[in-house]
């Protein structure tokens, strides 16, 4: 483990020992989720040492430790990017630290912009694959072995066997629930119409500034990875209107109630 990991998780434990399985982080939309949830313990982030707290105004920045129908689980409320000028190596100690919290699972969601034809904004998409070309490697520079081989083979990023239980945990709840290709870009401009129809015509389906970081680092870690977008509006040159911050927040507040009984009737059977 990095020292500075070990030196955060010292901060967590004199809070709390409880230890998570899964762990959540909550995108636009889910924002809320953590409201109804067993709470056993919040830990902000400017209370561990060295982790990046989001630069956005009005933004929670914390750990939140409950437990989902008896799964133990650690929200993220609010999580950094890296248009926000932190590096990559910051924008994914979350995910080292509730690695080393005990965590087996991550549990991915965030707003995304939708290329396939066929999604309506609303929708909520479970991720496939995803293709990281156009971002800096999180996992560049010196590979410490104790966390996970040099060369991580990213053939099933995405977990067989949680995707099966987030169909499910959809068809359940009687949600319509989409797939797709996430493609991640540094933002925090949103893209043009050309480099959608570039993204579309490499097999992306759904866009944002999040996630594909996460998952990587995960996977090197020996995590299981899943995760659910919010279509939260058509991307650019497919939207009739040019796309706004507060369109991705509105489409997030509406899916709110769907998006949160999926994840936490699907974190339920994990
Ligand atoms: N593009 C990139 N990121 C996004 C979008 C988009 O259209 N919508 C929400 N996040």
């Amino acid at each position: 483990m990095k020292a500075y990991i070990e030196e955060q998780l010292q901060a967590v434990r004199k809070v709390t020992d409880f230890v998570p399985r899964v762990a959540l982080t909550l995108g636009s939309g889910l924002g809320g989720f953590a409201k109804d949830l067993d709470v056993v313990a919040t830990v902000p982030y400017k209370d561990i040492p060295g982790f990046p707290v989001s630069t956005a105004p009005g933004h929670v920045g914390q750990f939140v430790f409950a437990k989902v129908n008896d799964v133990p689980i650690v929200c993220m409320q609010g999580r950094v990017h890296f248009y926000e000028g932190y590096t990559m190596e910051q924008v994914v100690n979350p995910v080292r630290l509730m690695a080393a919290m005990g965590v087996e699972t991550l549990f991915l969601t965030n707003a995304a912009g939708g290329a396939k034809d066929g999604y309506h904004a609303g929708d909520l998409a479970l991720v496939t694959d995803h293709i990281s070309l156009f971002i800096q490697n999180p996992l560049l520079g010196p590979n410490d072995d104790s966390e996970g081989v040099r060369f991580p083979d990213m053939t099933h990023v995405y977990d067989e066997g949680l995707q099966k239980i987030i169909k499910e945990a959809a068809t359940e709840n009687d949600i319509d629930l989409k797939t797709g290709v996430y493609v991640q870009l540094t933002g925090p401009s949103y893209e043009t119409p050309a480099e959608i129809r570039l993204i579309r015509s490499l097999g992306g389906d759904l866009v944002g500034m999040s996630t594909v970081v996460e998952a990587i680092t995960a996977r090197h870690l020996g995590l299981k990875v899943c995760c659910v977008s919010l279509v939260s509006n058509l991307a650019a040159g497919i939207s009739p209107t040019p796309l706004t911050e507060q369109e991705v927040i509105d489409a997030g507040n509406a899916a709110a109630p769907k998006f949160s009984a999926l994840v936490k009737s699907a974190i339920s059977r994990m």
